[in-house]
């Protein structure tokens, strides 16, 4: 395997029972007090989509749009940013999720992707895969071109896989 992974995994903190008793919360903003294991985590997605002709990186608030961003600058894409309601200023599209208790929601900017663009999904972490379902979704409705979502930590026990309609999932991390 790639010694740079261990060194990542290494830099991410376990926080246990937050935000709520019995939850292990990986934590990556450790991750970003470590400039080589910042700077790896970003070559390795840079490595991986240099050449797949990707037209536009969409980044999850909040912590997609810390990894999203150095990545699309370094392979020459756009980066959208998709955004809980209520935050982005112009016309939106929108789609639900199902919570634990509850629903939440996320919206794109109307005509930030255009039919056939080829797309790369970045957030830091897949949970149940609620998130990036949605998010999935957006894109469908817009007919983007999904190359592949990408984050640095699966919670595999979670199957968040499972809700991402078969589209692909680079992790760089798991944990049960
Ligand atoms: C976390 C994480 C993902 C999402 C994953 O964000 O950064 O975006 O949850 O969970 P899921 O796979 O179960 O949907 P959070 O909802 O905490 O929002 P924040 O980054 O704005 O704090
Ligand atoms: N870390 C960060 N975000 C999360 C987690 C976690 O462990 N679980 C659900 N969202």
């Amino acid at each position: 395997g790639d010694p740079r992974i261990q060194y990542i995994s290494d830099s991410i903190r376990t926080i246990p029972d937050f935000p709520h008793k019995g939850i292990m919360f990986r934590d990556v903003t450790t991750l970003l007090l470590d400039h080589k294991a910042f700077k790896d985590t970003i070559d390795i997605f840079v490595e991986r989509y240099r050449d797949q002709k990707v037209d536009v990186i969409v980044g999850i608030e909040a912590r997609g749009f810390i990894f999203g961003p150095p990545i699309a600058l370094a392979i020459g894409a756009k980066f959208v940013p998709m955004r809980k309601p209520r935050k982005l200023p112009g016309p939106v599209i929108r789609e639900e999720y199902s919570l634990e208790y509850g629903t939440d929601c996320i919206e794109m900017h109307v005509g930030a992707i255009e039919k056939n663009e080829r797309v790369v999904i970045v957030d830091d972490l897949i949970a149940t895969g609620g998130t990036l379902g949605a998010a999935i979704k957006l894109l469908d409705k817009v007919e983007a071109e999904i190359v592949e979502c990408a984050c640095l930590v699966e919670l595999v026990d979670l199957k968040g896989r499972e809700k991402l309609s078969g589209k692909p999932l680079y992790i760089l991390v798991e944990y049960e």
